[in-house]
Order: C-alpha cells, then structure tokens, then sequence
C-alpha cells in the first residue's frame, strides 16, 4: 500500500499545530500562569520549552520522518525490542486522554448551545457542578450517566469520525486548514473584544505580574517546575506518537528543525495571546463584581465552565455572540487536537496490520465513544481529574525521557543528527544532540523523581487513597501491558527500512 503524503508541508504544518493547539492553551495554560505566580510562571514554561519541547519535537519529527512510520514501527526500526514503548505511546492516548478529552469537548458543545440564551443564569457555578455535571459525592459513586453529555459527546465523536476516516490528506489536512486559520482569528477577535471592556487592565496585570517567590523558595517550589513541564508536553503534544506519525507523512525534503520551531513559536504564542482574553475578561469581571481578582479563579475546568460564563453574562452588549464564540473556538481547538489521538493509533495499526482505514477508524471511534462512558457518568469529573493528573506526568514525561535515553544512547544520534543536519540549512545537530543525550534526560528524571516522591508523600486531591492508587497507576500498567501484547503480533504491513543507512 502506497504511503499518503501531505499535500504541502503547510498542509503538514497546520495539522501539527492543530494537534499542539487545544484545549491546553486556553484553559489550562491561563489557570497553571495565574496559579503559579502569573508572568514568573513564562520563565519556567520557555525554560521547558528550550531545553525540552523543543529538542524533543525535533527528535520526534525527526525519527517519524527517517523512518517513515508510526510511533511502533520507529522504534521497531530502531530496535525491535522498542517496539512496545510505541505501542504504550498511542496506547494510552487513544485509550486514556482520548476518553476524557472527548468529554471536555462535548461540554463545549453543550455549552455552546446554553450560550443561545445564556442558560447558566446568575450562577454558573452552582448551574456547572450542580444542574449541568449533577456531580456525585466522589469517584467511587458513579450516580449514573449524564444524558445531555452523552449526546454532545458523541456528537464529537461523530466528527471525529467523519474527519478521520478519509485519507489524511482530504480529512485532516483540509480539516486543519480550516480550522487553524479560523481559530487565530476568531481568538484575536476575542483578545480584543476581551481588552477594550473596562477594568481589563487589572486582570492582565494579575496575569503578567511576576511572583518571583513562587520560583525559588516557599514550600513547594518546585511544583512550579513539574506544572511547566507537564504543561509543555501536553501542549505541544509530545510523548503521544502523534508528532511521529504526523512526521512520516511528510515530503522526503522537509526541513524538521524549521517545522519543529514553528509548530511550537505558534503553538505558545497562542496560549500566551490567548491569556489575555481570559485575564482581560476575569478582570473585568473583577471589576464589575468588586471580588478581588484571585477568587474569580478557582480551578482548571472551573476557569472555562465557571468563571468565563460568569464574566459572559457581565458584558454589556453581545453576550450571547461572545459565549458562543469562545466555546466555538474551544471546539475547534479541541477537534484539531482530538483527530491527531486517534491519528496517531490508526497510522500505528495500518503499519502493523494492514488495516483498511475506513473500518478501523469506525472501530476506533466506537470504542473511544464506549470509553468516555466513565467521563459521562455524575463521578466524571473525579476521574477525569485523577486521569488526567496520572497520564501527564506518568504517562507523557516518562516517554519523553525513554525516547531520549533510546534515541540518544542506546540507538546512538548520530544517524539521525546526519538525518537531520542533511535538511536543514544550518548544523543544529551538535546542540540537539547533547541537549537529547544529557540535558533533557537529566531535567526529565529530576521532574519524575520529585512528582514521585510528592505522589507517595501525600496522595493527590482529596479523594480517597484507593480510588487515586487504583485507576492512576492501573492506566499506566495497563498500557504497558497492552503495549506489551501488541508487539507480539507479527507485521502484516510493510516492513522495509528505508533506506540502507539506517543500519546502526
Ligand atoms: N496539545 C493539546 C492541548 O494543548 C493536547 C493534546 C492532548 C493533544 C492529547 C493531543 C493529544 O490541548
């Protein structure tokens, strides 16, 4: 079967950035900022993204590109015995983030449609976790499934769906296309919007304010590190196979290193621009309710389900029109990030097993439909709390620094370095290759050590201890477990290296 091809490598650009730019840059990135000590918190995030997103997403475009496959056959190529860490990759994002991440995306669609008359009312905190989640006591009472969020998401589901099953190049190319464009200036018209309303000022202030404490001292400093290294994985969407499947698509000529740096300038630009719509309303927000600014915040999910639709029914004029464009801007952003999941899973079983796509993705999106189940039900919102906070640091830090350590000693840099430097237009590679083999690794293993060491400490949030060990920990094993089972079945597809070099 005759590999697809990206149309263009702006083709190919749009749909990384589609993959980098979601959910995470607008409410996640804004409530990590505000939480961790405002504009001091850039510091630590650009930190992570040079010594780490950066020669990481180069690593990954670079060996998805070399050796023209998935994330499973990259490293079956490498090694065979590497074989599983891929699987374990598009394994746990199919079947872990995938499951939540189409839930958070179905609220946005339902709250999309309450923005036609502005249901949340007066409240929209008690109208969120009270009328809209209907929220259980804890994760250990399911308390049954939400109807209007089983709609919405499958409803995603369903474009998901429809996007993927063609070929890349007329479903999620053209889809990308569309949608990054659209997104970046429907998001500068809510920027701006954002900052002309009256006491705006006072929440950017709140948002670029450095809190240079937070940094180095006080009592959990260093908590302000992990969040800025989970944040960066997250948003550029490392660790996951994506970027790697992504990258075997592309023309034999592209050059890595420039496409690696543009997707993540563009991908944090965002969220940083988009800061300000969200600063610049919770500050008027502030002004208008007199709270002061830091009880407008309370928590990540909170931030775009809570205190955005409160500061929406604040406005003065076109409430409607505005909620409806953030949560439409939410969906896009959302789509673009959810069709690379399950990418990044098909482009692995079409390599192994031949698949024909259009069958696999109908599997795939039923068995992600049946998934989110458990995100639908009244505990939802517990576990996908508890998940979410297992599968990044667990989940994508603990590939990163397995890819480094692979890539950078065990399979030796320096074909791909040669790989590398032949399409760029400047010898990067000694940098790159000294930051894959000793800096990240380093600063990757400090960051797990310590979040392990917090983990243990004191379990996370205040469910019970069971319910955290159990479903956090049992994600992660059953990953490996499954990556595990896959590399057993023998290739069906195409197994050919690419080129004689590779040998090494
Ligand atoms: N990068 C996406 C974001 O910031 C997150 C994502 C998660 C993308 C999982 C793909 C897969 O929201």
């Amino acid at each position: 079967m005759e590999r697809s091809q990206w149309k263009s490598n702006i083709g190919f650009l749009a749909a990384a950035i589609g993959s980098a730019i979601g959910l995470g840059n607008i409410w996640r990135f804004s409530y990590m900022c505000y939480s961790n000590g405002g504009g001091a918190f850039l510091v630590p995030y650009f930190f992570a993204l040079l010594t780490a997103g950066i020669p990481l997403l180069i690593l990954e475009f670079g060996l998805g590109h070399r050796k023209r496959g998935s994330a499973p056959k990259a490293f079956h190529l490498v090694a065979p015995h590497w074989e599983w860490l891929g699987w374990y990759s598009v394994v746990f994002v199919m079947f872990g983030i995938m499951f939540y991440y189409s839930v958070i995306i179905g609220w946005c669609v339902n709250y999309f449609i309450f923005s036609f008359d502005l249901k949340w009312g007066s409240d929209p905190e008690t109208f969120f976790f009270q009328d809209f989640l209907q929220l259980s006591n804890g994760p250990l009472e399911p308390g049954g499934i939400r109807w209007p969020i089983l709609f919405s998401t499958a409803f995603v589901w369903f474009l998901t769906w429809f996007i993927c099953y063609r070929d890349i190049t007329r479903g999620i190319e053209r889809a990308c296309k569309i949608f990054i464009p659209l997104l970046i200036v429907l998001t500068g018209v809510l920027v701006v919007w954002s900052l002309s309303l009256p006491g705006a000022g006072q929440g950017i202030k709140m948002y670029l304010k450095p809190d240079w404490g937070k940094l180095f001292s006080g009592e959990n400093w260093y908590q302000v590190w992990i969040d800025a290294f989970g944040q960066i994985f997250f948003t550029l969407s490392i660790g996951f196979g994506i970027m790697i499947a992504y990258a075997s698509y592309l023309d034999r000529k592209a050059n890595i290193v420039e496409m690696a740096v543009w997707t993540s300038v563009i991908n944090c630009g965002y969220s940083f621009i988009a800061g300000f719509a969200v600063f610049g309303t919770l500050g008027y927000m502030a002004a208008q309710t007199g709270l002061p600014p830091d009880e407008v915040v309370k928590q990540g999910p909170g931030l775009a389900f809570v205190a955005y639709p409160k500061a929406i029914s604040l406005l003065p004029y076109g409430r409607e029109v505005f909620g409806m464009l953030f949560f439409f801007v939410l969906i896009l952003a959302g789509l673009s990030s959810g069709i690379s999941i399950v990418e990044a899973f098909a482009c692995a079983a079409q390599d192994k097993f031949n698949a024909r796509r259009g069958k696999l993705i109908t599997i795939l999106c039923l068995i992600g439909f049946a998934g989110s189940c458990l995100f639908m039900m009244r505990s939802g919102l517990f576990w996908l709390d508890i998940v979410d906070h297992f599968l990044n640091i667990y989940g994508l830090v603990f590939v990163g620094l397995l890819e480094c350590i692979i890539i950078g000693w065990a399979y030796k840099t320096r074909i791909l370095r040669k790989h590398v430097d032949d399409l760029s237009r400047r010898r990067w590679s000694p940098l790159w290759a000294n930051s894959i083999k000793f800096i990240v690794p380093a600063v990757l293993i400090v960051i797990l050590g310590l979040r392990l060491l917090e983990d243990i400490r004191k379990p996370y949030g205040d469910y019970p201890r069971t319910a955290v060990i159990f479903l956090g920990f049992l994600y992660i094993v059953l990953a490996l477990v499954a990556g595990i089972v896959f590399t057993f079945f023998p290739w069906k597809g195409e197994m050919k290296r690419p080129e004689p070099i590779d040998e090494g």
